[in-house]
């Protein structure tokens, strides 16, 4: 946890468009979360998100995982990267790798991811095609907490969205996305106000201070 009045440094890591990277850049621009994005890291060279930190001035590195004998190694070199620029709280937007024990290890609670889908249902990947597929009348999206399995660690905040009679996937992706780039941004704001207690599977979010 970060203390009070202290601005809460956040490393981001992200594989494509960085929509959800490009919202927290904006929330923490208009001075409303009390952190800001030091780097941003990606596992693909092509990466929107990438060009989009750059284009703020930050630190943006393409980190090839084809160039190390290993997922720990790959890892390894994240974690410096991280470390150098004193991050205290990782955020995944649109990763599309498995966080392995290296980072974890490393950022004990402290890696959160956004899923388009109310978690527990629809886990892993096409997480809306397979909501609308199913049948649902409402959706939604996550953000949670990182751990060893996919989509499955703490839930921090939901927020749910109707499921309309004419929706197609990317209809309801879009509707999704809006609530994604307003709790992404809730939630880390959260972190760095110290108010996040996780018990177990439950995430307590502590009174604000006055
Ligand atoms: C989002 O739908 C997010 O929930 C999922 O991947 C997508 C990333 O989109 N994890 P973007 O790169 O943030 O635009």
């Amino acid at each position: 946890m970060s203390r009070r009045n202290e601005t809460l440094r956040v490393g981001v890591l992200a594989s494509g468009r960085g929509s959800n990277l490009q919202a927290i850049l904006d929330a923490s621009e208009r001075g409303e979360i009390p952190a800001r994005v030091v780097v941003v890291l990606s596992d693909r060279e092509e990466a929107l998100a990438l060009q989009r930190a750059r284009d703020r001035g930050i630190p943006a590195i393409w980190v090839n995982p084809k160039a190390f004998p290993d997922k720990a190694a790959y890892e390894e070199t994240l974690l410096s990267h991280l470390r150098e620029h004193g991050v205290g709280l990782v955020a995944l937007a649109g990763y599309m790798r498995l966080v392995g024990p290296t980072l974890l290890r490393a950022f004990p609670h402290r890696i959160m991811n956004i899923h388009p889908a109310l978690l527990p249902a629809f886990p892993g990947l096409h997480a809306q095609r397979r909501a609308l597929e199913h049948g649902v009348k409402v959706a939604g999206c996550t953000v949670h907490f990182v751990d060893e399995g996919v989509d499955t660690g703490p839930i921090i905040l939901q927020a749910a969205v109707p499921v309309l009679e004419d929706d197609t996937e990317e209809t309801l992706a879009a509707r999704i996305l809006e609530q994604e780039h307003r709790i992404y941004p809730q939630a880390i704001r959260l972190f760095a106000q110290g108010r996040l207690i996780v018990e177990g599977r439950r995430v307590r979010i502590s009174p604000e201070e006055s």
